[in-house]
């Protein structure tokens, strides 16, 4: 038996504290601090508890994933960004702890540049959900929330 609350770790990759200002014809006009209630809403109405971090540095990311499993988290709701298609070392540590991990991305990658079709995480993610904006993010919560109520 875990603690009395399930706990989700959520981790924003490179660049996405500049959402709502940042390319707003591909990721929309949203803020992260916005998506962020949102998300801690849903959590709350499940009853779930969040830890929020967002990093532009691929090793303060993969150190978060790596302890995940001592902090107690029971699932992982990660958008990657640029390292999506870059970084070993993040999926390696998605698949070191074990923990069931959800992709999201506000944009289809797939129907983008030919470099973001490549996604080193999608292996070792329970599933992705891309394209749906700042939805992506809600639905991937629901399905983390949804994997860990069993
Ligand atoms: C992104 C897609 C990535 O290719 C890009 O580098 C990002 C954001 C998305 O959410 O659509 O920074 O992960």
């Amino acid at each position: 038996m875990g603690g009395l609350v399930k706990k989700i770790l959520v981790i924003h990759g490179p660049n996405l504290h500049l959402l709502g200002e940042r390319e707003k014809n591909i990721y929309g006009e949203t803020s992260l601090d916005s998506i962020n209630k949102q998300l801690l809403k849903i959590a709350k109405d499940a009853g779930v508890t969040l830890t929020i971090l967002q990093s532009n540095h691929e090793g303060e990311i993969v150190d978060a994933i790596g302890k995940s499993k001592a902090d107690k988290f029971e699932a992982i709701l990660i958008n990657p960004a640029a390292y999506t298609h870059t970084s070993v070392a993040i999926r390696d540590a998605i698949a070191a702890v074990s923990i069931p991990a959800v992709e999201v991305h506000l944009s289809n990658i797939y129907a983008r540049e030919e470099f973001r079709h490549t996604s080193l995480i999608a292996p070792v993610a329970r599933g992705q959900i891309a394209g749906f904006g700042e939805h992506s993010y809600y639905w991937g919560l629901q399905a983390a929330i949804r994997l860990i109520s069993k």
